[in-house]
């Protein structure tokens, strides 16, 4: 693959869908590369969590503007606490399926993307990280580095998406319900007006359906590696 030329950022791109493996890639890649990982699809789960506790209708307007003018959110504190909005800790509760439903409609107004996006940027200003999302390496960091596109089929991620269910205690919903939920959410976030989910050009594509996670997390830090070097940075 072509390695960019100047001017760049020195932020690592993970885009795909949900259940694609990249949450694991990424979180991964920023361990083995012992750089920040940062998730932003947390960002909007958390978003989405805090407005609907606080009853805010999920649309543009002065109660939404009000809102987001409102938020206070530390990302990354520990490795306990992934994010709290206002002081609380939403670090699990943004994990609940009923979240994802709610992220999804949220990250469809332009008004909490253009929120999210300036602070995804300042997050980022200045360090070497892993960000991991759907926009990453087209809206967010266009001149990232190093982008990778993650994928699977919508089968092995309904599976996946199982797993983690069961394992967080949910134990009514069905496979085909969850394949039906990620099939929706993947219409709804590739057909988007802003920023929707979509490959970069230039980014890597990555099927996790068949492969080994740590041959991925090897194949990947060698990419990342090799490319830093090339630009006259170390990792
Ligand atoms: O990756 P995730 O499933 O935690 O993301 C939750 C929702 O947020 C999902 O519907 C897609 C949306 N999202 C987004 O629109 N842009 C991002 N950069 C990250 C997530």
């Amino acid at each position: 693959m072509p390695v960019p030329h100047k001017p760049f950022d020195k932020v690592i791109a993970i885009d795909g869908p949900s259940g694609s493996g990249k949450s694991t890639i990424a979180k991964e890649l920023a361990r083995s590369l012992n750089v920040l990982y940062i998730d932003t699809g947390a960002m909007f789960r958390a978003l989405a969590y805090e407005a609907s506790e606080k009853k805010i209708v999920l649309k543009e307007g002065p109660a939404l503007a009000e809102f987001l003018n409102s938020l206070k959110i530390d990302y990354g504190e520990s490795d306990s606490v992934l994010i709290r909005i206002n002081g609380h800790d939403l670090s699990e509760k943004i994990r609940e399926h009923h979240v994802s439903g709610l992220a999804s409609v949220i990250s469809q107004l332009p008004s909490v993307r253009k929120y999210l996006l300036d602070f995804q940027r300042s997050l980022a200003l200045d360090k070497i990280c892993v960000m991991e999302g759907r926009d990453i390496g087209t809206v967010v960091f266009p001149d990232s580095f190093c982008k990778f596109f993650v994928t699977a089929s919508v089968d092995i991620r309904a599976e996946r998406r199982l797993k983690q269910l069961r394992e967080n205690g949910d134990d009514k919903i069905t496979l085909n319900q969850i394949a039906e939920d990620v099939r929706l959410r993947d219409e709804t976030d590739m057909n988007r007006s802003v920023a929707p989910l979509k490959k970069a050009d230039d980014a890597i594509t990555l099927d996790t359906s068949a492969l080994n996670m740590n041959d991925i997390i090897h194949i990947l830090s060698n990419e990342v590696k090799f490319r830093a070097a090339h630009l006259g940075f170390n990792l």
